[in-house]
């Protein structure tokens, strides 16, 4: 770096973060001893949802699980149904065989080896945890931390290949005085930064306490950055799920295997999913029962590695066949249904008249 450039320092992003950082339900005020367990859960919830959507949720788990012993001895039940819409199944899974071990141990490892011992803890929470739960000398890297990097050393390198190097940057601007004295502080005020400041699209640069020292800024490339390779297009695929009902309206779920996409989570019986769409004959032989079929109506889903679109067909029985779960039509959007089952059984719910 030429001698004449301001390099971006701890201390103008501290003063900064004292000034402006956000009050946040999951984090401990100034001078406040912060709660592992909270910090914790919510990095994991974090993890690939927004904090606009963590917020409310987080409060809520929290009440339903208020200590890691009362999570690691909750029902799996009861901890799909508290996370259900918040995607990323596995994390809720991890999260409960987490809390187990550390109930057992008898409290959270309190360095990043330690913590990324536990299921579900990568290198970023345990980073994450390690900061700003026990204030040890990490620095979690996420794509808000990454960002800020690649605009203030205005890295011109694509994600993500360039990961590495911008962590190298962050650790390197983090291992300075007072970040290295104030870690949790440091982690945080990145995020911030990067959330309210240094944002995806019009970043907001004459607030920015690094603006003297941004050299994206000054080649005016900030807002270009971090540059990206195109993720590949994501496959489309297709399903039939059936909404059956009996006549004192009750309504035939049934839980996915443990394993795999939406584990352990509840649905509406269906056909497996696939790259082809599903004619009528083919599709009936995965039906939980023998009834009159009729169109519902589709619903479309976003998973990270494919779209699905999936048709709801509804039929009523006088019983319901055996081995399912079985949900009174006014409770089945409060049992715990995950985001594309819930927006199925909205439109099997409107077409079936009570
Ligand atoms: N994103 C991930 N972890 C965060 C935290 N602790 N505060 C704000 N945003 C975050």
């Amino acid at each position: 770096m030429p001698s004449n450039t301001v390099h971006p320092d701890a201390a103008s992003l501290l003063a900064w973060y004292d000034r402006h950082r956000r009050a946040l339900p999951w984090r401990a005020r100034p001078g406040e001893p912060a709660d592992p367990y909270a910090v914790w859960l919510s990095e994991v919830m974090l993890q690939q949802t927004t904090v606009a959507a963590v917020g409310p949720r987080f409060g809520a788990f929290l009440a339903r699980f208020p200590t890691v012993e009362a999570l690691a001895a909750a029902p799996w039940e009861q901890v799909a149904q508290e996370w259900a819409g918040l995607g990323y199944y596995a994390r809720a899974r991890n999260l409960h065989a987490a809390a187990k071990v550390v109930a057992e141990r008898g409290g959270f490892p309190c360095d990043e080896a330690g913590l990324a011992t536990l299921p579900g803890v990568g290198a970023y929470t345990a980073a994450a945890v390690a900061a700003i739960a026990f204030g040890r000398p990490a620095v979690p890297v996420d794509g808000n931390v990454e960002r800020v990097m690649a605009r203030v050393f205005a890295v011109e390198a694509p994600l993500p290949g360039a990961k590495g190097r911008l962590a190298a940057l962050a650790r390197e601007v983090g291992a300075q005085a007072p970040a290295s004295a104030r870690p949790g502080d440091f982690a945080q005020a990145l995020f911030d930064l990067g959330a309210t400041v240094c944002t995806p699209r019009r970043p907001a640069c004459a607030l920015c306490p690094w603006r003297r020292a941004c050299a994206g800024l000054a080649s005016g490339l900030a807002e270009s950055l971090p540059r990206k390779v195109p993720k590949p297009e994501r496959p489309q695929r297709f399903g039939v799920a059936f909404w059956l009902e009996d006549e004192g309206g009750r309504v035939l779920l049934r839980r996915r295997p443990a394993r795999g996409l939406l584990g352990g989570m509840l649905e509406l019986p269906g056909t497996p999913w696939r790259g082809e769409v599903w004619g009528e004959a083919e599709a009936q032989r995965h039906a939980p029962a023998r009834a009159e079929w009729v169109s519902a109506g589709e619903v479309r889903h976003v998973f990270t590695h494919f779209a699905l679109a999936l048709r709801v067909v509804a039929g009523r029985v006088s019983a319901l066949p055996a081995g399912g779960e079985v949900v009174g039509r006014g409770e089945v959007l409060s049992a715990g249904l995950p985001g594309v089952m819930a927006k199925a059984a909205r439109v099997g719910l409107s077409v079936l008249a009570a």
